[in-house]
C-alpha cells in the first residue's frame, strides 16, 4: 500500500468511528511542510452532511485516528483540515524497504492482461509525427504497466489493408518493369505520391489498381505476394525508427488490419444476429442513439459499404472481438491521436452492445494532441513536407553531440557519441512525455535540449551528479540505516517514498507527465538536500545515511527515466 492509501484507510476508519462512514477521507500530500506531510480534507464535507461543527468533528476524528508508528504529530487546522506529520522513523523504514527491493518497493497488484496498442502507422505512407507521439507515449505506458506486474502485450495495429494497396501494388509492378522499384521505395512518401498521380491520370492504371484490390481481398496468392513485399519494405522504414528510439516494437508486435480480413464478414453477421444492423441505401449500417448527428438524429456507423467493402471501424470491431475471445484481455489501451476520439467512443459503445467486449473489459482511448512547429501549425519541414522521422531523430542526436562536445570536449569521441544518443533521443521522448498528452505541444529543439528546466538533459545530468558523489565517496555500507533529521532530508525522503504512488497513478490514468513532474521535483529536491546537508563532509552514521538517501535518489531517477524509455549515464 502506498503511504497515501495507508493514511486514507486510517482516516476513513476514524471518520466511520466518528459517525461519518460515507464521507471520503480525501488525503493528499500537503505540498507545504507547515501543513504537515499529508492533509486530510474530508472532515468539512462530513460535518456538513451530519450538520455538525467541523472543528468539533475534526477533534473526534483525530481522537479516533490510529496512526501509531506512522505519524509523529497530528494537528487540526483552519475550518477542519487534519495535518499529518509523518514520523521520520516510519519514512526511513519505508525507504529502507525500497532500497532492499529491486523494484523499489513497488506493490504488485493482481496482474491484469493488458494490451497497449501504439504506433500503428499506415504502411501505405511514411510514418509521420503523429505516429511518433503514439510510439513514444505507448512505449512508456507499456513499460509502466509491466513494471507494476501486469501481463502486457504490445500491439502495432498497422494500416496494411484497403484500397490504397491495390494502387501501390500496381505501381510496384509498373516500376519493376520500367524502372528501379527498389530505389523508388526508398522514399515511400514519393512512391505513394507518384502512384497516386498515375492513378488519377491514367484510367487503365486505375483499372488495374482496382482489380488488384479485388484480387487482394479475394486472397489471390500472386497479388498477396506483391502486397507482402510492399508491406515488408514499409515495415523496414518503421523498424529503423523503432530501433533508433528503442520502443520495444518489432515484427512480433505487428498485427495489422489485414489480420482481421477473414473476421469482417463474421462481424457483420454477428451484428445482424444481435439485431443491430440495418440496410441504409444499400449499405450495412448501425444506428447509435447514444451519438447524435448535427440534425439531432442517431449517428450512423457504416459497417459495410454498398459495394461490399469494409471500413476502418469494421476492422476495429473485429480486433476487439478477437482481443476478448482469442486473447482474453481485460484492458486494452489505444494510444491514438485525439482527432479519432469520436471513432473510439462509437467503437467502444457498439462493441459492448454487440457483445464483442464484456462490461468488465476496460477499453481506453489514450488520446494525444498534435505536435506543432514553432509557427503554431502542425509540424512540417521548412518546405512544408512531412518530416521523415529517422531524419528528425538523427538531427536530435547530432544536436546533442554538438552540445556534449561543447560541454565536455575532454571526453573521447566514442563516449561523446554514446552520450549524444542517450541525450538526443531522451530529449525528444521527454519533451513529448512531460506535457499533458491531451494538449497540443510545440516542438522546440532548444527547450528540449536545455540543461535547465523540466527536460531530459537536466534529469540525466542530475543523475550523473549523484553518481559523481559516489565516485568521490568510495565504498560504503549499502545496508546502513537511514536517519532523517534535517528538514531537507525529510523533504527528500518524503518524495522518495511517493514513487509507488506516482507509478500507480500513471498506470491507472496513462498520463506519463505525472512521472516526469515527479522526477523533476525529485531532482530539484536532491539539489536542495545536497546544498543543505553536506554528504562527503559529514561523518560516521550521518554520512552513510546521506549516501543511502543519495543511492535511493539515483535508483529512483534511473528507474523512473527507464520507465519513460530514457537512458541514464554515469558521466556526461
Ligand atoms: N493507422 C491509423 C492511423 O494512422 C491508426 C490506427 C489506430 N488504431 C486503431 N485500432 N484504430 O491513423
Amino acid at each position: 500500500m502506498t503511504i497515501q492509501q495507508l493514511i486514507s484507510s486510517r482516516v476513513q476508519a476514524a471518520l466511520a468511528a466518528a459517525g461519518a462512514p460515507d464521507a471520503p477521507a480525501v488525503v493528499q500530500p500537503s505540498g507545504k511542510p507547515e501543513f504537515g506531510d499529508f492533509q486530510a480534507n474530508g472532515v468539512m464535507g462530513a460535518a456538513k452532511a451530519l450538520k455538525t461543527n467541523p472543528r468539533a468533528l475534526a477533534q473526534t476524528v483525530v481522537d479516533k485516528l490510529d496512526l501509531a508508528g506512522i505519524a509523529e504529530k497530528i494537528e487540526i487546522a483552519g475550518p477542519g483540515f487534519i495535518n499529518i506529520h509523518l514520523a521520520p522513523e516510519f519514512l526511513a523504514q519505508r525507504l529502507q524497504a525500497a532500497l532492499a527491493d529491486d523494484a523499489l518497493g513497488i506493490r504488485k497488484p493482481a496482474a491484469q492482461k493488458v494490451m497497449v496498442e501504439y504506433s500503428s502507422p499506415n504502411l501505405a505512407k511514411e510514418m509521420h509525427v503523429g505516429h511518433l507521439r503514439s510510439t513514444i507515449i505507448g512505449d512508456a505506458i507499456a513499460r509502466v504497466l509491466a513494471f507494476i506486474g501486469h501481463d502486457v502485450t504490445r500491439c502495432n495495429h498497422v494500416g496494411d489493408w484497403g484500397t490504397q494497396f491495390g494502387m501501390l501494388v500496381a505501381y510496384l509492378v509498373e516500376t519493376r518493369q520500367s524502372g528501379d522499384a527498389e530505389l523508388e521505395l526508398a522514399d515511400l512518401e514519393n512512391f505513394y505520391r507518384k502512384s497516386k498521380i498515375r492513378f488519377d491520370e491514367d484510367p487503365l492504371f486505375a483499372d488495374t489498381a482496382r482489380q488488384y484490390v479485388v484480387k487482394l481481398q479475394g486472397g489471390d496468392p500472386d497479388v498477396l505476394a506483391l502486397w507482402a513485399q510492399f508491406v515488408d519494405v514499409s515495415m523496414h522504414h518503421c523498424q529503423a525508427v523503432y530501433d533508433k528510439l528503442g520502443v520495444g516494437l518489432d515484427r512480433t508486435a505487428v498485427r495489422g488490419e489485414s489480420a482481421y480480413n477473414a473476421d469482417l464478414p463474421v462481424v457483420v453477421s454477428d451484428l445482424r444476429a444481435a439485431g443491430l444492423l440495418v440496410e441504409d441505401q444499400g449499405a450495412q449500417v448501425v444506428f447509435l442513439p447514444e451519438f447524435k448527428n448535427p440534425e439531432g438524429e442517431p449517428q450512423a456507423m457504416i459497417i459495410q459499404k454498398k459495394d461490399g467493402g469494409y471500413l476502418y471501424a469494421t476492422t476495429d470491431l473485429a480486433a476487439i472481438r478477437y482481443r476478448h475471445r482469442q486473447l482474453g484481455l481485460t484492458r486494452v489501451v489505444y494510444v491514438v491521436d485525439a482527432r479519432q476520439s469520436l471513432h473510439f467512443q462509437q467503437l467502444f459503445t457498439l462493441s459492448r452492445k454487440a457483445g464483442f467486449a464484456p462490461a468488465d473489459m476496460q477499453l481506453e482511448h489514450v488520446a494525444f494532441g498534435t505536435m506543432m512547429g514553432e509557427d503554431g501549425k502542425p509540424f512540417k519541414t521548412r518546405s512544408g513536407d512531412t518530416v521523415k522521422l529517422v531524419e528528425l531523430l538523427d538531427e536530435a542526436i547530432e544536436r546533442a553531440y554538438a552540445l556534449v562536445s561543447e560541454k565536455n570536449s575532454g571526453l573521447p569521441e566514442d563516449t561523446r557519441r554514446g552520450i549524444a544518443k542517450a541525450v538526443g533521443i531522451g530529449a525528444v521522448k521527454y519533451a513529448d512525455l512531460s506535457k499533458n498528452r491531451t494538449s497540443d505541444y510545440i516542438f522546440n529543439w532548444d527547450t528540449m535540449l536545455s540543461f535547465e528546466g523540466n527536460t531530459a538533459p537536466y534529469l540525466q545530468y542530475a543523475y550523473t551528479r549523484v553518481q559523481s558523489v559516489f565516485r568521490k565517496a568510495g565504498e560504503f555500507d549499502r545496508c546502513a540505516a537511514i536517519m532523517i533529521a534535517e528538514p531537507a532530508e525529510k523533504q527528500l525522503a518524503l518524495l522518495l517514498a511517493q514513487f509507488d504512488e506516482v507509478i500507480e497513478s500513471v498506470a491507472a490514468t496513462c498520463q506519463p507527465h505525472q512521472l516526469c513532474g515527479y522526477l523533476f521535483n525529485l531532482a530539484q529536491q536532491f539539489s536542495r538536500f545536497y546544498e543543505a546537508c553536506p554528504i562527503l563532509a559529514a561523518e560516521g552514521d550521518v554520512r552513510v545515511s546521506r549516501l543511502q538517501l543519495a543511492a535511493l535518489t539515483a535508483r529512483t531517477l534511473k528507474a523512473g527515466l527507464s520507465l519513460l524509455g530514457i537512458d541514464v549515464l554515469d558521466e556526461m
